[in-house]
């Protein structure tokens, strides 16, 4: 019911309007004359600074979900939450993890010390090994049947190169390193029953090497230790609204707090929650004729496992009521966005249709720091999509081009740009302000244009 009231104030071009003259051309005006005055409840009050400092509390560790590093985070963002007044719930969900297995590798008699591919396979084989370079599809010659094939990693996958090799009959895989002098990488799917291990790149090109002088005999052991269970937590923060005032509706903004394994992840996605911490602040006093859900997700990186395990436990009735899905990943990074507009913030979504999500944050771009309408394209990637599933309007919000250095140790704070976070925030906070605050959809008092703002599908990949 609710969501159909949206739609109706969406075709009457009343949520859509900003201060535009053109519905084709970016707005170019000053911050200061487009926003409304609604808009400065929120927008004046967010602190980059403020942001920062969290970002640099959360990315003193990796936070890999199920690790002490998350659980630090959990308990640093949950009494951020509590201490701004809002009802605050630790959603404690479990997950299976491959344990890596033990192997070795010998090769004509002399023994290498592998990193067994993650994977819970156990098997021993001895076959000559053929070079297949990186393995892409059509590219393994028929000769690796009954051999251990010898990969170079890059370029796709390694469940793909796995596959490949698999697809030929090949028997074992031992894969070296494209770069440095690590061999700490692979990972294989559950049911490519393949014993795999990885070496270094030294190690490869020897191997290479030898292989020039004629045939070479590898035996390849690995022992699979199954799965361990880990527990990970999605931390909820609730602001009821106003009694009196009670519109039903629901409206969240989420983040996922987890890294990957030893990342500190500053900016995949400590800035998101710097984000979702900054707009708790900013509303937690104000008036609002909508629920806000304040949302970091764990386990992301895994899998999306936080954001769908909080979607599946939202009974219909609930689900019903969530009218919108605000989801910020990496919105602080220096070195992404090349030369677009607003730092290259864009708005994804998983079928790479507009929706109220997106409808409201371009409109807000125009209005706030960033100065311009922000584009939408399409991309899954994160936790807007469990509620996609749920038929919720969603969207990631994100900067394109990609940084190099997300899911690497590189990933750190110098690297975050107080201005992105200013701009992000002030969209996403002046989005959920425009349905949140109690007199919508009387928006007659709200700076608006006479006509819905158009805005542009901007088919930009990420790393484009
Ligand atoms: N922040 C990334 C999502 C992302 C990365 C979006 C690059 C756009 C460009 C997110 O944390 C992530 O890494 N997601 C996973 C997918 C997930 C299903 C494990 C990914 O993209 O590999
Ligand atoms: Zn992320």
């Amino acid at each position: 019911m609710y969501k159909k009231t949206m739609s109706a104030m969406l075709a009457a071009g009343l949520v859509l309007s900003v201060g535009v003259a053109s519905a084709q051309e970016p707005v170019q005006k000053p911050n200061a004359q487009a926003a409304s005055a609604f808009d400065n409840k929120i927008i004046k009050k967010i602190s980059s600074d403020n942001m920062y400092n969290t970002i640099a509390k959360l990315s003193a560790q990796p936070r890999e979900a199920g690790t002490e590093g998350e659980w630090i985070g959990v308990q640093y963002i949950k009494s951020q939450f509590e201490q701004l007044g809002y009802e605050t719930e630790l959603q404690p969900f479990t997950f299976n993890e491959v344990v890596r297995g033990t192997g070795s590798l010998t090769v004509n008699g002399a023994t290498l010390d592998p990193y067994v591919f993650s994977g819970s396979y156990s098997a021993e084989v001895t076959a000559d090994i053929v070079h297949v370079g990186l393995a892409k599809s059509g590219e393994v010659p028929d000769e690796v049947r009954g051999k251990i094939a010898l990969i170079e990693r890059g370029e796709i996958t390694f469940v793909e190169k796995i596959q490949n090799v698999l697809d030929k009959g090949a028997v074992g895989v031992i894969m070296y390193n494209n770069s440095g002098t690590s061999n700490r990488f692979g990972q294989a799917n559950a049911g490519q029953n393949i014993p795999a291990v990885a070496i270094t790149r030294d190690q490869g090109l020897e191997l290479v090497n030898q292989l020039k002088g004629g045939p070479v005999e590898a035996t390849i052991k690995v022992e699979g230790s199954g799965f361990v269970e880990k527990t990970s937590y999605n931390v909820i923060a609730k602001m009821k609204p106003h009694k009196n005032k009670d519109t039903n509706q629901v409206v969240m903004i989420g983040a996922h707090h987890d890294s990957v394994a030893g990342g500190p992840g500053a900016n995949d996605d400590a800035s998101g929650v710097s984000a979702v911490l900054e707009l708790a602040r900013v509303m937690a006093n104000m008036p609002t004729d909508t629920e806000l859900r304040f949302v970091t997700f764990g386990a992301e990186e895994k899998g999306l496992l936080g954001s769908y395990h909080y979607a599946g436990s939202l009974s219909e009735e609930d689900a019903d009521r969530i009218v919108a899905h605000f989801q910020m990943d990496m919105v602080g990074a220096r070195d992404a966005g090349g030369d677009h507009p607003a730092g290259g913030l864009i708005m994804y979504t998983i079928d790479g249709k507009k929706n109220l999500v997106t409808d409201l944050g371009s409109a807000a771009g125009a209005r706030t720091a960033a100065d311009t309408v922000i584009p939408y394209g399409q991309l899954g990637r994160s936790d807007h999509q469990p509620f996609h599933e749920l038929g919720i309007p969603a969207a990631l919000f994100i900067h394109s081009p990609l940084e190099s250095t997300y899911h690497t140790p590189d990933d750190t704070l110098d690297k975050i740009d107080k201005n992105k976070l200013q701009e992000a925030a002030e969209i996403v906070g002046a989005s959920v302000y425009q349905i949140a605050r109690p007199d919508t959809p009387a928006l007659e008092h709200a700076r608006v244009a006479p006509g819905p703002v158009d805005y542009d599908f901007n088919d930009r990949p990420p790393g484009a």
